[in-house]
């Protein structure tokens, strides 16, 4: 296990904003794990459990100990005619495992190429994008309870997977550290292509009848051109969710302004583009010193250089401020916010 004092976080978070850790744990290996459960007594309030740092926005420092799970490792634990059960441990990059599963001849988690982190987050909001989520090939999730060092397993039903959200996010939220998942994949490939713009670019790569590997690729060269690099500039990925609201709300929004995305969601609700509303009311491109909202998407706030979170979450709030003065919608973050 390793361990800093007073440890910088500026290389840990994808917005590359400046803050700082009480103390840095890095748990390597399950004994590592077992040894911090006994040594250390876990406190939300105090402590954060911290990932590849790309969902995360810090307005402020830890006061307590934050806790980085590296623990690597993954395995198929069974393989029938088609379907493969892969279980994958929560310090696993998530892209590097999209790619192994596609050397390995497995698809169903294609269309989730190339977002950035790691597995032990992936549940949290239910990664999605490209028309798949993580919980259309999710089957379990194993994790510490914190406060008691009790291993729980949750089954797909029990996370209570929505639209970026589970209960690891909400009512459940700092009270696990997910070590491990199992995921379900196939080797027979079925392509989900209904997502706007994925047949476009394989038929712009002169791909007819694709592969998984070309799914995947189609991906990459979409979310490339459309979304800025956090090695290049800082940025969370979307900074707000697409906001759900009832059908009827939908309906008569999109009467009052023309072109407003209008997407159907189960039951009586539809989801609207947040981005699209941002972009109507003039942001896009925006910048006030170095914090910023991206070119190339209006949904994605980015770090031009020195920003603090602090800065990037005032330009958080007059979005927001603009957007429900507008359209009367309330927009939420989508990472997670430590002030
Ligand atoms: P972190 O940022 O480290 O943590 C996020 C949250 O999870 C925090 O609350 C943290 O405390 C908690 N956490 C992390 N690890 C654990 C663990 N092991 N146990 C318990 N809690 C934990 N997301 C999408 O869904 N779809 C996208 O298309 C997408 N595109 C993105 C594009 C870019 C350029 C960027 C920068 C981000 C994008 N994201 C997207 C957001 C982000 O990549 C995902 O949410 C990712 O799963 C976060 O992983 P992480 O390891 O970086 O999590
Ligand atoms: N649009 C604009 N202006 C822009 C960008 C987009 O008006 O600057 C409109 C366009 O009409 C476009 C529509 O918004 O057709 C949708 O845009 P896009 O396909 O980029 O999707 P999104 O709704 O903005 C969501 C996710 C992304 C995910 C993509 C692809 C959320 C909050 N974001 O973005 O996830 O990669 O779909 O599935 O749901 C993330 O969560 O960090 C993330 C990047």
């Amino acid at each position: 296990m390793k361990r800093a004092l007073n440890a910088s976080l500026q290389h840990l978070n994808s917005f590359s904003v400046a803050a700082r850790a009480g103390q840095l744990l890095e748990l390597e290996s399950e004994q590592d794990l077992q040894v911090f459960m006994t040594e250390h007594d876990f406190d939300p309030e105090r402590d954060l459990i911290l990932g590849g740092g790309s969902n995360i926005l810090f307005a402020g420092d830890v006061e307590g100990t934050v806790v980085l799970n590296h623990v690597h490792g993954k395995r198929i634990v069974a393989d029938s005619e088609n379907e493969v059960l892969v279980d994958v441990c929560g310090g696993e990059n998530w892209h590097q495992l999209v790619l192994w599963s596609l050397q390995q001849g497995l698809s169903g988690i294609e269309n989730l190429s190339l977002i950035p982190g790691l597995v032990g987050a992936a549940p949290m909001q239910n990664i999605g994008a490209y028309g798949v989520e993580l919980a259309d090939v999710i089957v379990s999730v194993q994790a510490l309870e914190l406060a008691s060092g009790r291993r729980r397993s949750f089954g797909h039903d029990d996370c209570q997977f929505g639209y970026r959200d589970s209960r690891f996010k909400s009512v459940d939220a700092g009270r696990f550290l997910i070590t491990r998942i199992r995921l379900r994949l196939q080797r027979i490939f079925t392509a989900e292509l209904n997502y706007a713009g994925v047949g476009e670019e394989l038929r712009a790569m002169g791909v007819k009848d694709p592969t998984a590997k070309q799914v995947s690729a189609a991906i990459v060269r979409l979310r490339r051109r459309k979304l800025p690099d956090p090695q290049v500039t800082g940025n969370a990925g979307s900074f707000f969710k697409n906001p759900v609201v009832d059908r009827a709300v939908a309906a008569q929004l999109a009467k009052d302004f023309e072109g407003l995305p209008v997407y159907a969601t189960d039951h009586q609700a539809a989801k609207l583009s947040a981005a699209w509303m941002i972009e109507q009311c003039g942001w896009k491109g925006h910048r006030q010193g170095d914090a910023g909202v991206a070119r190339q998407h209006a949904l994605v706030l980015v770090n031009h250089g020195h920003a603090s979170g602090q800065q990037i979450l005032e330009l958080a709030d007059a979005i927001g401020d603009s957007v429900r003065s507008r359209y009367g919608i309330e927009l939420q973050p989508e990472p997670r916010i430590v002030r």
